[in-house]
């Protein structure tokens, strides 16, 4: 599980850093490697002997050694890593963790690491139930720190409560389930984010036989869905009618009106980013016939009366506390794209509109390739042109991003 993962264990002062030599047992087993940093109280506890004979490796003590400097410095040190792992994690650690001291070399590393950093707490339990403590934790937390233990139980100074540093085979544990979350969330980037997205034309029935609906092909929608889905996201599909087969790992809603789709969309909030492929037909006819409408020999055809069709992107953008982080429309124009999205964007209120051109001599409408523009409130970047499925992970990619930047 963990070969070729490079740990750096930090080991400071607490009885329960007996413990940590078989943490470095358990963790090599596993195929990784591991160097060692050693306080000067962790010291106390265990050789600097034993910990260099199991890690087989070098152990680091002092922040300003000539020899280890020259060796490697302490910040690639800090930097040569996978992960770091401070086993015992001392109250006193912690804490200088939290205030972000530099005034050893395990505070040091600690402080100059880019890397991911688990604790596995030690301390007497009134020690770790003490406010300063619980408050560091709680710092430590939400820059991300992560923590296994302390576990309940007998403690080496005679009290009971919580306190006792993690077994070794725990913290094995929690550093193979680091480097698996790692994993997936490398593959699957959009893990845990829910997306919405609507694709194909809309059809609006004159009669139970007839109905007005547009070339849509759902092509650019659906690829957009599979690739939200492939990365991770949890994807509903609020699809018009088309002969597409559904994207893997999708949940697909097939409506046929501007109304039906608005219902399903609402449904399926709330959502993280919502995208807007669909060609909603703007019109929908008023009063549709119950039956079908006859042809009668000799008189006028019927004359069609149209009512406006809820705006699906404008709603989604102006639904106030449900009003998804991202929302993106497209602006399928035939002439001064990037004019009419850019204005687009602002009339719709969303957050970044796709500009394409549909024009006649461009071939993408129902075509395999899309030309866009992606439009954002911080400007206009030109795509060049290429294949919709393209046009999709560049934008799943950029809906990544985005979404890191709107927690
Ligand atoms: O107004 P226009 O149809 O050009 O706007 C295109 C964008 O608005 C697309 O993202 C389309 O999915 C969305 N739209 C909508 N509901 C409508 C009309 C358009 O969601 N009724």
């Amino acid at each position: 599980m963990l070969a070729g993962k490079s740990i750096l264990l930090v080991i400071s002062g607490g009885i329960a850093a007996y413990k940590s030599l078989e943490l470095i047992r358990g963790l090599k087993e596993r195929g990784a490697s591991c160097r060692s940093i050693l306080t000067t109280a962790g010291s106390e506890f265990v050789t600097p002997l034993s910990v260099a004979a199991l890690s087989e490796n070098k152990v680091y003590m002092d922040l300003f050694s000539l020899t280890d400097e020259s060796e490697m410095g302490h910040i690639q040190l800090s930097r040569a890593a996978d992960l770091v792992v401070v086993a015992p994690a001392t109250a006193d650690l912690l804490a200088r963790m939290a205030t972000g001291q530099a005034n050893d070399l395990a505070a040091t590393v600690l402080l100059a690491t880019d890397k991911d950093v688990i604790c596995a707490p030690a301390m007497n339990v009134r020690m770790w139930e003490h406010p300063a403590t619980q408050d560091n934790l709680a710092v430590l937390k939400r820059r991300g720190i992560g923590f296994v233990g302390p576990n309940e139980g007998d403690m080496a100074c005679g009290e009971w409560g919580f306190g006792r540093m993690a077994e070794p085979a725990e913290i094995v544990a929690a550093v193979e389930a680091y480097f698996a979350a790692a994993a997936t969330r490398r593959g699957r980037p959009l893990a845990g984010v829910r997306a919405l997205v609507t694709s194909g034309p809309t059809i609006e029935p004159i009669d139970p036989v007839r109905f007005i609906c547009n070339r849509s092909s759902g092509r650019q929608g659906h690829a957009i869905a599979g690739a939200l889905a492939a990365a991770g996201a949890q994807t509903t599909l609020v699809s018009g009618p088309t002969p597409l087969p559904a994207p893997s790992g999708v949940t697909v809603v097939a409506v046929e009106t501007a109304q039906q789709m608005l219902t399903a969309c609402e449904a399926a909030l709330p959502v993280d980013v919502a995208v807007c492929a669909a060609a909603v037909c703007d019109w929908r006819v008023a009063g549709e016939a119950g039956e079908k409408i006859k042809k009668t020999e000799g008189a006028p055809p019927p004359v069609l009366s149209l009512a406006e069709n809820p705006d699906i992107l404008a709603t989604l953008s102006s639904s106030g506390a449900r009003r998804p982080r991202l929302v993106i429309g497209f602006a399928a124009e035939t002439s001064d794209v990037v004019e009419n999205a850019v204005a687009k964007r602002l009339r719709k209120g969303c957050d970044w509109i796709v500009g394409n051109d549909v024009g006649p001599s461009s071939g993408t409408f129902g075509g395999e390739d899309n030309t866009v523009y992606l439009i954002s409130a911080t400007g206009v970047e030109p795509w060049p042109r290429m294949s919709k499925d393209a046009v999709a992970q560049r934008l799943v990619g950029a809906i990544g991003r985005a979404l890191e930047d709107r927690p």
